[in-house]
């Protein structure tokens, strides 16, 4: 089984990243720090019947005095009302800075049980166990907790790394194959920022059934490239920003179309392919690489063009805006090969010619 280790500068935030399959009906031993502490499983309404009892005898068998929270599924639940219920059930079950809570979910479920994890008593004790791809291998690794404003999203967050990762890629099984897709669209993201040999891997294997047996290697692979970003850079001041390859158009397309039309990770694969064109037409990325991209996001059946009828000036001033902007310019991260990029600003005048 993999394990990933994020060496993180901090000692406290240093954690390990298992991954397999089946995991969570076996994952006693990798909870044994739970034994003799109140933990408290946060899930939401999806997740819990799949899932939460299996978790739930796991941590009985380390130990633990177990208690489970469900809430809403769904984007609009990472909300200040629902943090604070979840604040009230923290409280009601007496939690201390000794006990954990446990993320069993989505980007959703762990991004707002992260939050309110890192708040409540000014920190308790956190695991992830994600349960969607996209969560495997980005949101669940590297500490980024938020809740969305009404303004905007993840508008309050805060780093709040977990104390272990438990990955069971057999919980995709029960995925929709949209979901899916949305995390494959990262996964490919991966290759094409920081491993050309992942990249090909994915290209050559040409389907997602063909890609499904390697999914655990794949998947730790992923968490091994997220982990040594998150090593390099905690707080996102510098390299760690090349992990929005594909985002600066992907954050306008969510926004302009609505939150939640379109997955974040199939923004993302739209944005890849645009990206790779500034790239290319800025004499920085090889020519070629967007239809390359391109035929690879194709064969996993993921979307490569934004959808008609958006208006290109709405989108190029969204992008102006990007919370990566200094000034007039946006900071765009842009490929120099497949598996390798740099961040290049770029006048935002210039990125609306190229849309
Ligand atoms: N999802 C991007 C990051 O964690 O930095």
């Amino acid at each position: 089984m993999p394990i990933v280790n994020v060496t993180a500068p901090e000692q406290a935030e240093r954690y390990e990243i298992h991954i397999g399959h089946g995991l969570l009906s076996h994952a006693a031993p990798l909870l044994a720090m739970c034994a003799g502490r109140r933990a408290m499983i946060v899930t939401d309404e999806n997740v819990a019947p799949l899932y939460a009892d299996a978790l739930r005898d796991q941590l009985e068998l380390a130990g633990a005095q177990v208690s489970l929270f469900v809430l809403p599924a769904g984007e609009t639940t990472k909300c200040m009302a629902q943090l604070e219920r979840l604040y009230d059930a923290f409280l009601d079950a007496h939690l201390t800075r000794k006990d954990y809570v446990i993320a069993l979910g989505g980007g959703v479920v762990g991004d707002l049980t992260g939050y309110a994890a890192c708040t409540y008593l000014r920190g308790v004790h956190l695991i992830q166990v994600p349960t969607t791809l996209l969560a495997q291998v980005d949101s669940s690794v590297g500490g980024k907790v938020a809740v969305n404003h009404p303004r905007g999203k993840n508008l309050l967050g805060a780093f709040y790394q977990p104390e272990r990762v438990l990955i069971d890629c057999d919980t995709l099984k029960t995925l929709d194959a949209r979901q899916v897709g949305a995390g494959l669209g990262e996964v490919i993201k991966y290759g094409c920022i920081a491993d050309a040999a992942l990249f090909e891997r994915i290209e050559s294997l040409g389907s997602r059934e063909a890609l499904m047996p390697e999914l655990d290697q794949i998947v730790a692979r992923c968490c091994e490239i997220k982990a040594w970003y998150v090593q390099e850079d905690p707080h996102d001041h510098g390299v760690r920003m090349q992990l929005n390859y594909g985002h600066t158009l992907a954050h306008a397309l969510e926004n302009g179309m609505g939150y939640g039309v379109l997955l974040h990770g199939e923004a993302v694969c739209i944005g890849m392919v645009a990206a790779a064109k500034w790239g290319e037409a800025l004499g920085v990325t090889p020519a070629g690489t967007d239809e390359r991209i391109e035929r690879v996001l194709l064969a996993y059946g993921l979307p490569t063009k934004e959808p008609e009828g958006l208006s290109r000036k709405q989108l190029a001033a969204t992008m102006a805006l990007d919370k990566k902007a200094e000034g007039s310019k946006v900071n765009v991260v842009l490929l120099t090969q497949i598996g390798a990029c740099t961040g290049m600003p770029v006048d935002s005048e210039k990125l609306a010619q190229m849309l």
